[in-house]
């Protein structure tokens, strides 16, 4: 019982994992919806084929760069995860993008949007998302 309590403890501080339009009504309250161009369902899009919505997505790179959570963002160019040399753009360590307070990944995925490649970043917007009817991810949803 006290493994059960504490294993619940963990992964209540840690981990979510979003329902797509609960996930989009945040998104757009984070003034996500047309921020640097990019639609709220573009948006929705990105992090269903990036995370599916998980926050504590990791997934490692052939680079051996790391990419983190919701927004899967790289170690090498965003934040710190001590294993990765980085420039550190968003200003953070990893970890922060792990959590299920998603102000920081969001906050981020504004910073690496605003860079010249913009929404292109993201290897999988560019192959599930750019140029496809992406008005499915927000369907349904009260927003
Ligand atoms: C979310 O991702 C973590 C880490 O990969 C995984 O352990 C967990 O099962 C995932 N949750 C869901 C509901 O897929």
């Amino acid at each position: 019982m006290k493994s059960l309590v504490l294993l619940l403890f963990v992964v209540g501080a840690g981990a979510k994992v979003f329902e797509r339009c609960a996930w989009a009504r945040l998104l757009k309250e984070s003034g996500m919806d047309g921020y640097r161009g990019v639609s709220l369902a573009n948006w929705v899009c990105l992090t269903k084929h990036e995370s599916n919505f998980n926050t504590s997505s990791v997934n490692h790179n052939r680079d051996r760069s790391t990419d983190y959570g919701i927004f899967q963002i790289n170690s090498r160019w965003w934040c710190d995860d001590a294993q990765t040399p980085t420039a550190n753009g968003c200003n953070i360590p990893c970890s922060a993008l792990l959590t299920d307070n998603v102000a920081i990944a969001i906050n981020c995925a504004k910073r690496v949007v605003r860079d010249p490649s913009g929404i292109a970043a993201w290897v999988a917007w560019r192959v599930h998302c750019k140029n496809k009817d992406v008005s499915s991810y927000i369907s349904g949803c009260k927003l």
